[in-house]
Formats: structure tokens, C-alpha cells, sequence
């Protein structure tokens, strides 16, 4: 099956775990578009997006201890639209959870367009700061 959405080496932050999990995301998404086009069970779906939204918080977690770490100097900003992606995407598993008919055509662009510009954009402006970091001082 084509892909929905495609990894894109222009993605790449410089730091092989953070492209590791930026990859994983896409991947997730493509899984459920996926599984959405093949009419799979409404309890797949859920669960998916429930990893997906565990999966967003573990990456953003992991994003700003390195942000702060490397002393990126926008970590507010960039915390605050992490916090916007989060409530989003677990409103869209919550919303899933009471009305199977929310997935649609719509919310799969709207996630496309939105982790493309987010890790194409914004993380992108981390990536200087981020990928000079000593990864062997990590504790
Ligand atoms: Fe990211
Ligand atoms: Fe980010």
C-alpha cells in the first residue's frame, strides 16, 4: 500500500534518536491510515491512538529534557506547542472512544500536515543546539 506519509531525509534533526522517534510517529500515522482505509475494527483504531498518544509523550518528553539539556534558548515556545499537539491528539482519541465516525479523510491530512510542519519547522530550529550535545554525558 502507498504511503500516506513519507519520511524525508530533509527531516532530519542531526540526532540519530530523535529522527529514530520522529520516524516511529510518521509510521504510526501511516499505520492507522492505513488500518482506517482497510475498515479494520473500531477497538484497533482505538488503541492505536492511544499509542499514539502515549508515544507523542514519551518523544516530547525526551525532546525537552535535550532541549533544556543543550540550553536551546526557545524551550517555553517550543514546550507550548507540544502541549497544544498533546491535548489535541488525546481529544482525538477521546472523541474516537464515544464516536467511531470521527477518523475521517480530514483528521488524517490535519495530523500529516501537522507533524511535517512540526518536525520540519520547529524542530528543525533546535537541531544546532540539540545535535552539539556530548549524548555520552547523558544520565
Ligand atoms: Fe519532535
Ligand atoms: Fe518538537
Amino acid at each position: 500500500m502507498l504511503q500516506f506519509v513519507v519520511w524525508n531525509d530533509a527531516y532530519s534533526v542531526r540526532s540519530p534518536r530523535l529522527d529514530e522517534h520522529h520516524k516511529r510517529i510518521l509510521r504510526l500515522v501511516n499505520e492507522l491510515h492505513g488500518k482506517f482505509h482497510d475498515g479494520v475494527q473500531a477497538g484497533d483504531l482505538k488503541a492505536m491512538l492511544g499509542q499514539l498518544v502515549s508515544y507523542t509523550n514519551i518523544h516530547f518528553a525526551y525532546e525537552q529534557y535535550l532541549m533544556q539539556l543543550a540550553g536551546y534558548k526557545d524551550v517555553s515556545v517550543h514546550v507550548a506547542v507540544h502541549n497544544r499537539m498533546i491535548a489535541r491528539t488525546s481529544y482525538l482519541h477521546a472523541r474516537y472512544t464515544y464516536d467511531t465516525e470521527s477518523l475521517s479523510r480530514e483528521v488524517f491530512d490535519f495530523l500529516k500536515d501537522w507533524w511535517t510542519s512540526h518536525i520540519g519547522v520547529d524542530d528543525a530550529r533546535y537541531a544546532p543546539t540539540v545535535s552539539a550535545l556530548d549524548m555520552s554525558q547523558l544520565r
